[in-house]
């Protein structure tokens, strides 16, 4: 069975690959993949010979099926390349030209756990950051069929303390106060209300704003297990509250 995927998740990532990002970091890498990983995956093409057939796996725009390409070229042997995704992605501007002898194939709408490729086909499979957004059993079993006997299996994802995974973590954190007290947005906005483009609070008004903090704080209370930081935070995040700067708060 395939992972249960909402369209919206598919949508949003096939909306992500419509802006022409080639990669899933683009602060750090606009290009391609660079540095450490480049060199990373240029070792993993070393074993590939001509004729060799590679598929990148949740490719998005292909990245690390044109690192292949790329590698591929530089040594003057021809290959095969595929790249799946389950959402709808780009050709963009980095396909063949002269200057390349190999191209890579792309398909769309690709979930890894169907991707009716061919038994036995494949010499190596790459993902990045990949395997953990499948369903691993159903992808594992997938995989296992399409790659070859003696073939590679070769799959990044992020370490368990990585900055990304601590700040995933953060992200559910507050995610999960949407669940536990949905209405907390409209509270908050109530809050910042009255304050919304005022520099400095009427210090009439003080007494309220100190009793609009005190919900805050009960609502924080009774989600005990998110710290009232995080709700903090969510304050800050509204322009309204930012712009606040009054008498002390106590
Ligand atoms: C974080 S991006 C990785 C993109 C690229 N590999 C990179 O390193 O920049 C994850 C991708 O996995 C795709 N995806 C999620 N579940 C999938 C599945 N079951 N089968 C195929 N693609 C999937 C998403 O659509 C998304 O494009």
């Amino acid at each position: 069975m395939i992972a249960a995927r909402s369209s919206k998740q598919i949508a949003a990532w096939s909306s992500y690959w419509s802006e022409g990002n080639i990669t899933s970091l683009p602060n750090l890498f606009a290009d391609n993949y660079s540095g450490d990983v480049l060199r990373f995956w240029d070792e993993a093409f070393a074993t590939l010979e001509e004729d060799g057939r590679v598929l990148e796996i949740c490719a998005g725009n292909g990245a690390i099926a044109y690192l292949a390409r790329d590698h591929a070229d530089r040594r003057g042997i021809r290959i095969e390349i595929h790249a799946i995704d389950v959402a709808e992605i780009q050709l963009c501007s980095r396909q063949g030209d002269d200057s390349t002898i190999n191209d890579v194939q792309f398909h769309s709408g690709v979930a890894v756990e169907a991707s009716h490729c061919r038994n036995d086909y494949f010499d190596l499979i790459a993902g990045q950051f990949a395997i953990e957004y499948c369903s691993i059993p159903e992808a594992v079993e997938e995989l296992s069929r399409i790659i070859r006997k003696n073939g590679s299996l070769i799959l990044m994802v992020h370490h368990a303390d990585s900055a990304t995974a601590q700040r995933t973590r953060h992200f559910v954190d507050v995610a999960d106060i949407f669940l536990k007290a949905p209405t907390i947005f409209y509270r908050l906005r109530k809050y910042a209300k009255p304050h919304i483009g005022r520099k400095r609070i009427d210090a009439r008004k003080a007494p309220q704003k100190r009793q609009q903090l005190m919900g805050l704080r009960r609502l924080s209370r009774a989600v005990p297990d998110v710290p009232f930081e995080v709700f903090a935070y969510l304050a800050k995040s509204i322009d309204g509250v930012v712009l606040v700067a009054g008498p002390p708060v106590r």
